[in-house]
């Protein structure tokens, strides 16, 4: 019974891609700086206004509302969840267009969230963006600590308080600005707050603009484990100004990659081959390379959640790496590895895992030590973490159901995967006992 439905995840997965691959528009011209890929063309940072918003992302009937003629938007990808669809805007210097913003704030109070390292950075540019000509709007900001080991119920609790003093009612908008810490927890407190109150994301690290800005899985930390306590909640869009990655310093970039790498791993293997020809791009900044790079992962996470927006499914295959990565995570104190670090290695045991398993042939194997390798990112975890380590950790994994640990491992050609608790329980031990000192 597992198998089978381990195989329809693996056929839903691949079949998934195949459709947006027919979706897409063919013959978009490409970058100069960026090869464009067998299957999908690079399109320019900054497209021109006739062929701007040629590569949207269509997924059903009712419109999602487009930007204005003028706009720099160069893509609008949709997250498909009927009434609660939202567009996800991508493009250079969207934070200097308050008509993106303005349109998505419900009510006439909002509450920005972010933290000590953004806020000097993007703080007031996003004040004035939210009340540019708009006087009716006024604007709250809490500015939280910095870093993953405060995304817990302390630090949360600070957002409420400022909602709270500053009597926020419930026609507000939260408005997380920052990375994947400050989005997970502002949409969390978006969740909570009289019960759910309207929410944006404007995500500012490469983590947050590929993955954790789109889908709606929102929460914070437990000191026993990774995004223990959290909720499904959905923004009203996504914004993601790319101009704001001018300023991510570089061991951040590579840590948004890792997740990059995990599309074209689970389910979309001719990305997978363009980040193969394009990672020396990406790490420079290139600004075309990394426009595709967001342009691709938000259409295939916008694919995924809105097949399986609560996680039933096909849209636990988006954790590959997540569970050995969430052990070194909480194994190692939060913040020591970043996410993206920690997923990558996570990765490379799963792939390992896969390959004891024979699933996948050695070939796949290399090609993720290398690319991984190649964006400087970790392929081993740290000393610290034995075998028994991970064991204890993993146990309480969000992906453990009546007491048994499911994974998400490669099978088959690139592009696919399955989340099979079918596994032969000695793979996993070797896996563990190969990576790990003790
Ligand atoms: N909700 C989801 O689906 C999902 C998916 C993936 C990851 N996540 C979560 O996201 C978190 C990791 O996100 P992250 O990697 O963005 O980490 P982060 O939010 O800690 O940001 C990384 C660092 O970059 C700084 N920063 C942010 N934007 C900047 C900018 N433009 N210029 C300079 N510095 C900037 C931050 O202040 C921080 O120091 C983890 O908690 C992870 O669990 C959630």
């Amino acid at each position: 019974m597992a198998a089978s439905t381990s195989s329809l995840l693996a056929a839903a997965a691949s079949s998934s891609c195949t459709a947006i691959s027919a979706r897409l528009p063919r013959g978009a011209p490409a970058a100069a700086s960026v090869p464009s890929p067998s299957r999908h063309s690079c399109p320019s940072l900054r497209a021109s206004p006739a062929r701007r918003h040629q590569s949207r992302f269509v997924a059903s009937v009712a419109p999602t509302m487009q930007p204005p003629a003028e706009s720099r938007v160069s893509t609008v990808v949709d997250v498909d969840l009927g009434d609660r669809r939202y567009p996800i805007y991508i493009g250079a210097g969207l934070l200097d267009e308050p008509d993106l913003l303005q349109r998505h704030v419900h009510g006439k109070r909002v509450l920005v969230v972010t933290n000590t390292n953004v806020a000097p950075l993007y703080l007031e540019k996003v004040t004035w963006a939210l009340t540019h000509n708009n006087p009716n709007v006024s604007v709250e900001s809490v500015i939280l600590p910095d870093g993953e080991k405060y995304k817990d119920m302390d630090t949360l609790m600070k957002v409420f308080d400022k909602a709270i003093e500053s009597r926020l009612d419930r026609r507000c908008t939260f408005v997380a600005l920052g990375g994947g810490v400050i989005g997970d927890m502002c949409g969390y407190a978006a969740a909570s707050f009289l019960r759910g109150v309207n929410f944006i994301q404007i995500p500012t690290t490469l983590m947050a603009q590929v993955d954790s800005s789109v889908g709606g899985k929102t929460g914070i930390n437990h000191r026993l484990g990774k995004n223990l306590i959290g909720a499904f909640y959905q923004p009203q869009c996504v914004l993601i100004d790319t101009d704001t990655l001018n300023t991510l310093p570089d061991r951040e970039l590579a840590s948004g990659i890792a997740e990059v790498v995990k599309y074209g791993l689970i389910r979309d293997a001719p990305f997978f081959e363009w980040q193969e020809k394009n990672m020396s791009a990406l790490l420079a900044r290139d600004p075309s390379a990394l426009a595709y790079a967001i342009k691709r992962s938000c259409e295939n996470k916008a694919e995924v959640v809105a097949q399986d927006e609560k996680e039933s499914g096909l849209r636990a295959t988006l954790n590959l790496g997540h569970t050995f990565g969430h052990a070194i995570e909480t194994g190692t104190g939060y913040g020591a590895w970043l996410h993206g670090e920690a997923v990558a290695a996570g990765t490379v045991m799963a792939t390992d895992m896969s390959h004891r398993l024979g699933w996948i042939d050695e070939s796949i194997k290399k090609r993720v030590i290398d690319i991984l390798k190649y964006a400087k990112l970790p392929i081993t975890p740290p000393d610290t973490m034995t075998v028994e380590k991970f064991k204890s950790i993993m146990a309480v994994d969000k992906k453990v159901a009546d007491g048994l640990l499911r994974l998400i491992l490669l099978k088959g050609p690139l592009g696919s995967c399955v989340f099979t608790g079918e596994y032969d329980r000695k793979a996993l031990d070797e896996t563990l006992h190969a990576f790990c000192k003790n």
